[in-house]
């Protein structure tokens, strides 16, 4: 914020939210999030930038006034391969996300993945990860998502997004499987709703599924890609 020159942005609003704020360029706005969620600028306007929104407000000491006016996405989200030196991050990772803990055979079959398992990074940190494998069982080929997550306070802001579509430009570059899926708890609503965004759908509840976590019963979520093979040649007989 110090070093950076100050540039002012006229914000042509309707009647009484026509503020003039004084922000110092978007390299300013980047640090200002690592360092505080709030940025004084020319009173009486705020900016404050929170979950990656920004907002302005006209009274510092009322926030019944916040307003929102854009949401901007400040953030560089980037996936990076898993490899043996930063596999204790991935594994620390899914302890903190998930409820369920993964054995070393999870992890030995992740660092044999290839692009099947990827850390996100937000600005250059660690946030997230994604790992599946490919599923043969069932007569078909399909490609299982065994962990998505990324830790809280990094959620909505597109890592979630940035790790499906790399699954899904996976499963288009691949053409052959028939169909993506993945297990969650019934009561993770976030995740179902952040999935059907994608065109997953809950195809099957599976009663008792976890071990020891509540609730036990798991959705199966899927979006399917092709009708399998396996499929076709039955419905041909
Ligand atoms: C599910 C999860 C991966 C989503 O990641 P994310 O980075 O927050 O997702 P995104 O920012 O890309 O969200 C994209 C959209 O999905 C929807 N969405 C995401 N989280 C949601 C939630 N908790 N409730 C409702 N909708 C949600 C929203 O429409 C969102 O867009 P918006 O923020 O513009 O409204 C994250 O919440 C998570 O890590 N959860 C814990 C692990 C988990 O349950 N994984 C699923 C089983 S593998």
């Amino acid at each position: 914020m110090r070093k950076c020159f100050a540039l002012s942005i006229a914000l042509h609003l309707p009647s009484r939210l026509c503020i003039q704020a004084i922000v110092s360029s978007i390299d300013c706005l980047i640090s200002l999030i690592g360092a505080s969620n709030m940025a004084l600028t020319s009173s009486p306007a705020l900016i404050d930038i929170q979950n990656n929104e920004m907002f302005i407000k006209e009274d510092q000491n009322d926030m019944r006034f916040r307003t929102r006016i854009n949401k901007i996405k400040v953030g560089r989200i980037e996936l990076g391969d898993v490899t043996p030196h930063n596999i204790k991050l991935l594994r620390r990772l899914n302890q903190v996300i998930f409820p369920v803990s993964y054995n070393d055979k999870f992890y030995k079959d992740v660092l044999e993945a290839g692009e099947l398992a990827k850390l996100a990074y937000y600005n250059d940190i660690v946030v997230g990860a994604v790992c599946c494998r490919i599923d043969t069982s069932e007569n078909s080929r399909r490609l299982y998502i065994m962990t998505l997550g990324c830790l809280a306070p990094y959620r909505r802001l597109g890592i979630g997004s940035e790790m499906v579509e790399h699954v899904l430009q996976i499963v288009e570059k691949d053409g052959s499987l028939d169909s993506i899926f993945l297990h969650v708890q019934v009561n993770n609503e976030g995740a179902i709703d952040f999935y059907k965004r994608f065109g997953f759908e809950i195809v099957e509840t599976k009663e008792h599924y976890y071990k020891r976590i509540e609730p036990a019963d798991a959705h199966v979520l899927q979006k399917t890609l092709r009708i399998s093979q396996s499929l076709k040649s039955n419905g041909e007989q």
